[in-house]
């Protein structure tokens, strides 16, 4: 089955051909980050204004690489939700208009199906259920437990900020370019991660949740505190990455020691792009599997996740071409 998959949910057009659920033929990013580097942050209408331009272009320019014609496609899939309304409705319309003129099938698709969907793409072995999925990124912070690519259970989530989202905050503190996860990793390569002893969230309570709030507020009043903050960037960032990533890890743990069926742990999101965070649960889940997403591209937003996620809901059930595009949609409706 040959699914054209549509992400448009914050700052990137991204359009991808994905063989079959899992083979990529094709997936092009065009992304408007580059625009928002020292606001801090995404704004929603210049992100929706980049859409419109991209989309097209984006979409022709998977069909090229992959070497297959529109009318060719088995099945479109599209984001959506959540996200930014303004860029899900390029996308959604988009994809609507094309399935209409194509006379193809369309699936909306629940972002966070298409980041839990990511560790089957262009994955050598299949992955196995029971799967522990950590899915991190700048909208979301939650942990899965899935029985099926279609069935799980979310066992924590944020309190408040999202872990990517605490990155963005940390490098705006620290005066660091948008966005916050690269840029403090490169700021923090030198530094020393147990410079600046940073708490541990929620560190008394029995609960698989997450809160980030807490740090962010504590790297605000470190560096209020500190004389000469710019002097120790590079300790500060390694050592706020480490508290962040040190949080993740122990929800994980928590969950393994919960839950001892699970056969692998995948990590996903654009936080799963994190090297210091890889090695740091690789460390920790020794004797399970441990998958990333394969490539780098597939940690952040991109159209072949939402790509393959719309081909296994096709494989469960019929078309739910009747989906609303939505900004903020429950965690209880991923999988539908
Ligand atoms: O999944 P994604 O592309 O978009 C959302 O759905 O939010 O994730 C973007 C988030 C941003 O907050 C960004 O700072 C974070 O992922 N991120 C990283 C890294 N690369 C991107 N965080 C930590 N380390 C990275 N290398
Ligand atoms: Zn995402």
């Amino acid at each position: 089955m040959m699914t054209l998959g549509i992400e448009t949910s914050c700052d990137e057009t991204s359009a991808a051909i994905v063989a079959d659920g899992t083979r990529v033929l094709s997936c092009i990013i065009a992304s408007s980050k580059d625009a928002f580097e020292h606001a801090g942050g995404v704004i929603p209408e210049h992100a929706a204004r980049e859409q419109i331009r991209s989309i097209q272009p984006v979409i022709d320019q998977a069909c090229t690489q992959a070497g297959i014609a529109l009318h060719a496609i088995d099945l479109m899939a599209v984001t959506r939700g959540p996200g930014l309304l303004g860029s899900l409705l390029v996308g959604t319309v988009t994809a609507r208009t094309l399935a209409a003129l194509c006379k193809k099938p369309l699936i909306g698709v629940h972002h966070t199906l298409g980041h839990l969907s990511s560790t089957w793409l262009d994955a050598t072995d299949e992955p196995q259920f029971p799967v522990l999925t950590l899915s991190a990124s700048g909208g979301h912070t939650e942990l899965w437990l899935r029985t099926g690519h279609l069935a799980g259970t979310l066992l924590g989530q944020t309190r408040d900020d999202a872990a990517g989202e605490a990155f963005d905050k940390g490098a705006s503190l620290l005066s660091i370019p948008y966005p916050g996860g690269p840029s403090i990793s490169r700021a923090g390569e030198q530094g020393n991660p147990q410079a600046f002893p940073f708490p541990q969230p929620l560190a008394g309570e029995q609960t698989l949740d997450f809160s980030y709030s807490g740090l962010k507020t504590a790297l605000k009043y470190t560096l209020r505190d500190l004389p000469d903050a710019a002097a120790h960037t590079a300790d500060l960032a390694a050592s706020f990455e480490f508290a962040l990533c040190r949080h993740l890890v122990d929800r994980v743990i928590r969950a393994l020691h919960l839950h001892s069926d699970i056969r692998e742990v995948h990590l996903v999101g654009g936080v799963s792009a994190n090297t210091r965070l890889r090695s740091m649960l690789t460390a920790a889940c020794d004797n399970r599997t441990v998958r990333f997403p394969v490539r780098l591209l597939y940690c952040t937003d991109n159209a072949a996740m939402i790509a393959a996620a719309g081909t296994f809901v096709r494989q469960d059930h019929a078309n739910n071409d009747d989906f609303v595009t939505a900004a903020s949609l429950p965690s209880a409706s991923v999988f539908r």
